[in-house]
């Protein structure tokens, strides 16, 4: 048996079927038909396929239909698409198919229909991009681009790099993953030729690359300061005023460059397929333990039905804001994770180390710019308090106090903050926890609970699923 890995073998594996393409195409098909037999607007518009399948480029069992009505109406608001447009496409499609109205800048209808997604998306249609009215706008020439500069024979290239960005955990522009949108992974194959190549160039990516798909008069540094130092930029060949990398993180950016580096040196499966690990919450509270770590979790309702984008934006900025409070603290916070079934539980983690082995007292170090009036209420604070050894002015000009540690563990330290610091808009906390096994049975939608052991496992082993299972087993033990 020949276990040797190719990248055809896993082509057989993420090219979409037949049936599955003839499908969607015929769902395509339907509600073109349907939406233009229902509108009765004044104004030209046409109806036109964007995204992957337009493109050629969408992985299999992945296949979901972005179907553009593009008006020409100049002075378009979201009030007169809703009652011009959506309400009457809502009625019609009401019968045929499962509809929701749903918003993301733009009103838009997502249709679900025999395990096929189908977005239906009002936009403008615009003569050209420099006349596009928001961000929408821009996709049809998106697509005209790739259909033009993308090879037949690049097509595959294209789903190797997404599924490889998939497996590694890079892949869509949201803020949930903050990495690399679908046109991006298809400029970078129209640029770099094929997907081998487009990885050795990805290796050696640093902070600040700038990858330039067509030629461009500005410097490396002029577009660092017209982007406003972005990890990464990539100016968009159809709209050079915009970044199209500019929802890469630091964090998918490294990830990419050192997953690129390392498939290069052993290519594998995992990288496309990483194994999903299952371990007991025994076991994992077991792990934490033995590696010296108080890991706390905030457990959350989801208040309101938003949407993903500002539900993941509202979690990152409750944990990066605690992360920051436990650090000044004195905590040794390594690291800060974020999960969520984006319909009922979302949950935080902060992973602390060395819980319990916190001197009794903390250093306070006053302010940094020398200001008489904010010297004088830092000294006077501490010259009035108990239990202060201090204060005396250091060698570097900067007044210091010692005070004794009042939270010696991270979950007291949390639970002695007002809830305000804790929630945000759409979230209610609902439990702070530092023993993992007490999430064992919170509350989590059915279709994500494997998801949410997944991905679990792997924040408390800390090393990604896609570098494979080598060595796991025993580091359990
Ligand atoms: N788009 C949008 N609003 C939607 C759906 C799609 O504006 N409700 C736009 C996106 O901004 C993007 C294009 O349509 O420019 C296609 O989006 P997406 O499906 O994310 O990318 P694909 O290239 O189709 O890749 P994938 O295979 O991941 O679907
Ligand atoms: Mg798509």
């Amino acid at each position: 048996m020949n276990t040797s890995f190719t990248l055809e073998k896993v082509l057989e594996k993420i090219r979409p079927t037949e049936e599955e393409l003839s499908e969607a195409k015929e769902l395509y098909s339907n509600v073109r038909d349907l939406v233009l037999k229902t509108l009765n607007i004044e104004y030209p518009f046409i109806v036109e396929l964007e995204g992957s399948v337009a493109k050629g480029t969408a992985l299999r069992g992945e296949i979901d239909l972005d179907i553009f009505i593009l008006i020409k109406h100049d002075e378009m608001t979201n009030e007169w698409l809703r009652n011009n447009v959506i309400d009457p496409l809502l009625k019609a499609f009401k019968d045929m198919y499962f509809v929701q109205l749903r918003y993301a800048s733009h009103p838009y209808i997502r249709i679900m229909h025999r395990g096929i997604e189908a977005d239906v998306v009002p936009a403008y249609w615009a003569n050209d991009p420099l006349s596009i009215k928001t961000a929408v706008d821009r996709t049809p020439f998106h697509t005209r681009y790739v259909k033009q500069h993308l090879k037949e024979e690049q097509k595959d290239e294209v789903r190797l790099l997404k599924k490889f960005f998939k497996g590694i955990g890079v892949y869509g522009a949201e803020i949930k993953v903050q990495g690399f949108s679908g046109y991006l992974c298809e400029l970078l194959i129209i640029k770099y030729g094929d997907f081998m190549e487009t990885l050795k160039n990805i290796s050696q990516w640093r902070a600040g690359t700038v990858v330039r798909i067509e030629q461009l008069d500005e410097t490396d540094k002029v577009l660092r300061i017209m982007f406003q130092n972005p990890p990464l930029i990539v100016p968009d060949p159809v709209d050079p005023r915009r970044n199209t990398a500019a929802a890469v993180s630091k964090q998918s950016l490294t990830t990419a460059v050192i997953a690129s580096s390392l498939f290069l040196k052993y290519p594998k499966e995992t990288f496309f397929f990483p194994p999903k690990l299952k371990v007991s919450f025994n076991t994992l509270a077991k792990f934490l333990q033995k590696s010296d770590r108080e890991t706390v979790f905030l457990v959350y309702k989801i208040r309101n039905q938003v949407s993903p984008d500002v539900l993941w934006g509202e979690l990152k900025s409750i944990s990066r804001k605690l992360r920051n409070i436990l650090t000044n603290r004195g905590f040794s916070v390594i690291d800060a994770r974020i999960w969520s079934d984006e319909s009922k539980m979302s949950l935080i983690m902060l992973d602390v180390l060395l819980p319990g082995r916190l001197t009794t007292y903390e250093l306070r170090v006053g302010p940094k710019v020398m200001k008489s009036d904010n010297l004088m209420h830092f000294m006077m604070k501490y010259l009035s308090k108990s239990g202060v050894i201090g204060p005396w002015i250091g060698e570097d000009g900067k007044p210091y106090a010692l005070v004794r540690r009042e939270y010696i563990e991270p979950k007291q330290f949390l639970e002695s903050l007002t809830r305000q610091e804790m929630i945000s808009k759409d979230l209610e906390l609902s439990m702070v926890t530092d023993d993992i096994r007490n999430l064992e049975h919170i509350e989590v939608n059915e279709s994500k609970k494997d998801d949410f052991i997944h991905w679990l496992t792997e924040a408390v082993l800390k090393k990604p699923s896609w570098l494979g299972i080598d060595g796991v087993s025993s580091s359990l033990m």
